[in-house]
């Protein structure tokens, strides 16, 4: 039995669209943060056959077989069976799938005896879901090219903010993050531009997180966020991932910005806000967001660390 923890993380400038050649290559380069409290945790062990049990359900998870199928293209890999469960809601704008695929392929990697190291792990991680590969890092991770492999830009300790996650709906989303960018990419005028922008929108942040300069963060990390929502909501049909609530927690961020505190949202495929602050303002982040109407609860999350073994 091999036990695997990985982090998800969020996108400060977002991957929205891939490449169409093979591996999972996304369009454009981008970074995230991984964050700590929230985890997913994976047990693989040897089985007849194959198996897949999410939260403690059977499921046939399409995208986790083609990954093994992928696998098995390259490694010997008996069936196995994986146990994947999340503390915190799945499949709802939450990187469940960046935290699911970095955890599996750690866990594989150690059952199998695979042999591959954590930027092999990252290229693999990808290929199952592309915002997975930065989840096999901690801290501040960027995804580039020529190889998509994530690599570590900066450590937890370079920088320690905390992320605010405000949760509006903890439904599964209707349109998965892979069928919604696939229609951004053939459907929205904006696409274009939006793939035009997103290198010096990297070098800003990138730049930020070196100076540790937290309004050049916020201000690219914001307008990232709404350009790949815009091209979300210019796509044939739209793509709206926001509800009420979601509109009003941004609002609330901005005004508690105009009182002078440090922080700044964004939002990935889903109705939930992510807050990030400085440590000293997470606490009065969160008492606000939690009175914002729809929020169901908040969840403060530091800086986490890299997928990883967790030993019996
Ligand atoms: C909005 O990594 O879930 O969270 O590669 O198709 O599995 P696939 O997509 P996924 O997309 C994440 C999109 C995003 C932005 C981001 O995390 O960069």
């Amino acid at each position: 039995m091999t036990h695997a923890r990985a982090h998800p993380n969020i996108a400060l400038v977002k991957y929205w669209g891939k490449q169409t050649k093979p591996g999972n290559l996304p369009a454009t380069p981008n970074l995230s943060i991984t964050l700590d409290s929230l985890a997913t945790d994976t047990v693989v062990t040897a089985h007849h056959q194959d198996e897949v049990w999410l939260n403690q359900e059977q499921v046939t998870d399409q995208k986790i077989l083609r990954f093994l199928a992928e696998l098995r293209c390259e490694f010997e890999l008996a069936p196995i069976r994986i146990e994947t469960s999340n503390n915190f809601p799945t499949g709802a704008g939450l990187a469940s799938s960046a935290s699911g695929f970095a955890a599996l392929i750690c866990a594989i990697n150690q059952h199998a005896d695979l042999g591959l190291d954590a930027d092999l792990m990252s290229d693999w991680a990808r290929r199952g879901s592309a915002s997975a590969a930065r989840s096999l890092f901690g801290g501040y991770v960027a995804l580039v090219p020529p190889l998509w492999r994530a690599q570590p830009i900066a450590p937890a300790s370079h920088w320690p903010l905390k992320a605010v996650v405000a949760i509006t709906n903890e439904t599964r989303k209707s349109i998965s993050s892979s069928e919604g960018m696939e229609r951004s990419r053939l459907t929205s005028d904006f696409y274009t531009p939006w793939l035009r922008g997103s290198g010096d929108d990297f070098a800003a942040a990138f730049d930020a997180i070196n100076n540790k300069d937290f309004s050049a963060l916020a201000e690219i990390a914001e307008l990232s966020c709404l350009k790949m929502h815009s091209v979300m909501l210019t796509s044939l049909p739209t793509l709206s991932y926001w509800n009420p609530a979601t509109l009003a927690c941004m609002d609330a961020v901005r005004n508690l910005r105009k009182q002078g505190t440090a922080v700044f949202f964004t939002i990935d495929a889903g109705p939930q806000v992510k807050a990030v602050c400085e440590p000293q303002d997470a606490n009065r982040v969160s008492d606000v967001l939690t009175q914002v109407p729809g929020v169901i609860r908040t969840l403060t999350c530091g800086l986490g660390n890299a997928a990883h073994i967790v030993e019996p």
